[in-house]
C-alpha cells in the first residue's frame, strides 16, 4: 500500500488537524501527513503540529498582492511536498476556482453543519435560532463555490434543550473529530471516489441506526 501524501491546511486552533495526524500516525492507514500549512503565523495548530512532529509551516496571506499570487505559492508549496491530497481543517480563506480546478477530486474539507443546509459561518447560531431537533457536520470534495461539492459522509447529532452556541459547537466537533479521519481513509484508500458531482463506494456498509430526537 503506498499512503497518499496528505497536506492539512489551517488557519486556527487545529482540533480537526490533530484528530487526522492522530489516525495518519498509524502505518495502516492509507494516508500520511507530509505537511501542515497555516495562511495565519499565528495559528496555534502550527505548534501543535510541531509537536507531534510533522513538519508545519505559515504562509502568511496578508504578504501577498492578491488571492491569485496567495494561491500560486500555496499551490507551489503543495508541489514541493509532492501532495496527492489536500485536507482543508478550519482553513478560513477562500480558494478562488482556478486553485479548486488545480486540485479537483483531491482537496476535502469539513464544515460543521449538515450540508447543504447552513452553509458559510455561524452554523450552529442559525441552527439554533431554527429551532431544528438534528445537527451535525459534513465532510464533502471541494468545488468553487463555498461549502459545496461532492458529499462523502456527514455525521449527526440531537439538538437538546437547552444548547447555547457553544455546547451545540462542542457536540459537533465531537462528531467532526471522528468523521474527518473516517472519510480520509475511504478517500485514501480509493473506497470513496468522485463521479461527476457524487461520491461512489466502492462497497456496501451495513445501514446504522436511526436517530430519532426526542427519541420514540
Ligand atoms: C471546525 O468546526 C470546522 O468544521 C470548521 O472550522 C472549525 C475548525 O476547528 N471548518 P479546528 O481548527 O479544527 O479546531
Amino acid at each position: 500500500m503506498t499512503r497518499r501524501r496528505t497536506a492539512i491546511l489551517i488557519s486556527g486552533r487545529g482540533s480537526n488537524m490533530v484528530s487526522l495526524l492522530e489516525a495518519a500516525s498509524r502505518a495502516e492507514f492509507p494516508a500520511r501527513v507530509v505537511a501542515v500549512i497555516s495562511n495565519r503565523p499565528d495559528a496555534p495548530g502550527l505548534a501543535r503540529a510541531t509537536a507531534a512532529g510533522i513538519h508545519a509551516e505559515a504562509l502568511d496571506h496578508k504578504r501577498f498582492a492578491g488571492r491569485a499570487a496567495f494561491e500560486e505559492a500555496l499551490d507551489a508549496r503543495l508541489r514541493a511536498h509532492d501532495v496527492d491530497l489536500i485536507c482543508l481543517a478550519g482553513f478560513m480563506r477562500l480558494l478562488t476556482a482556478p486553485f479548486v480546478e488545480a486540485w479537483r477530486d483531491r482537496m476535502l474539507n469539513i464544515h460543521p453543519s449538515l450540508l447543504p443546509a447552513y452553509p458559510g459561518l455561524d452554523t450552529h447560531k442559525r441552527a439554533l435560532a431554527d429551532g431544528v431537533r438534528v445537527a451535525g457536520c459534513t465532510v464533502h470534495f471541494v468545488r468553487a463555490k463555498m461549502d459545496v461539492g461532492p458529499i462523502v459522509a456527514q455525521a449527526a447529532v440531537p439538538v437538546l434543550q437547552g444548547d447555547d452556541e457553544d455546547a451545540l459547537a462542542a457536540r459537533v466537533l465531537k462528531a467532526e473529530h471522528a468523521l474527518y479521519p473516517h472519510v480520509l481513509r475511504l478517500v485514501a484508500s480509493g473506497a470513496a471516489t468522485v463521479e461527476g458531482e457524487q461520491v461512489r463506494f466502492a462497497r456496501s456498509f451495513a445501514a446504522p441506526a436511526i436517530l430519532f430526537n426526542p427519541p420514540l
